[in-house]
């Protein structure tokens, strides 16, 4: 299940992975149908609560088209010109806004494999790495919008305040002691 904004794994910094083993190829796999079915084109780990330093990739977003990336451990260098672009996210559904980015970008990577891999990406490959890279270290893209622009959503993020406070008050989201002591069991098993 995608978490929405603001979850507070959203804004947690998630740290690099040791082992792949069947359970997280399982994982990756149902996060791949999540996507298709919020008709997103990346998603981070830690968007289904999951503190682990890896992000999905198909600009298709649909299954059977595209290519189905995996980008595990990302590293981001090379940064080259720069572009504004509208985005979205699928953790802040509704919201759309324009983010100045570099417009071209390496990322070294692994593969669900354990392939190392290196991608020279730009224009939309290259916007989603970053996007997804910084949801990894815990920043969302309304943190990187003009501040008329952070001023015009401030009604519909109070919106998104309000319906997580709602839905905790029920019960259905687990209180933040709860939250970190998952985090921290998910980082036992694949990151030491
Ligand atoms: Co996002």
């Amino acid at each position: 299940e995608i978490i929405p904004y603001p979850h507070p794994t959203l804004r947690h910094v998630s740290k690099p992975i040791r082992r792949v083993d069947q359970e997280l190829i399982n994982i990756i796999r149902s996060m791949f149908d999540a996507m298709y079915e919020a008709r997103g084109i990346g998603l981070a780990a830690n968007q289904v609560d999951l503190p682990l330093r890896f992000f999905i990739v198909n600009l298709e977003a649909e299954r059977g088209k595209g290519d189905e990336l995996v980008f595990i451990n990302p590293v981001v260098s090379h940064p080259k010109g720069s572009e504004e672009s509208e985005e979205g996210c699928l953790s802040l559904p509704g919201l759309y806004g324009d983010v100045v980015r570099p417009k071209s970008i390496r990322v070294n990577a692994y593969s669900l494999e354990g392939k190392e891999v290196t991608i020279d990406a730009t224009g939309m490959l290259a916007r989603v790495i970053q996007h997804e890279l910084d949801h990894l270290n815990g920043v969302l893209f309304i943190d990187k919008l003009s501040e008329a622009k952070q001023a015009s959503f401030r009604d519909a993020l109070d919106e998104f305040e309000v319906d997580f406070n709602s839905r905790r008050s029920t019960g259905s989201v687990p209180s933040d002691e709860e939250l970190t002591a998952r985090r921290t069991d998910w980082e036992n098993r694949y990151c030491r």
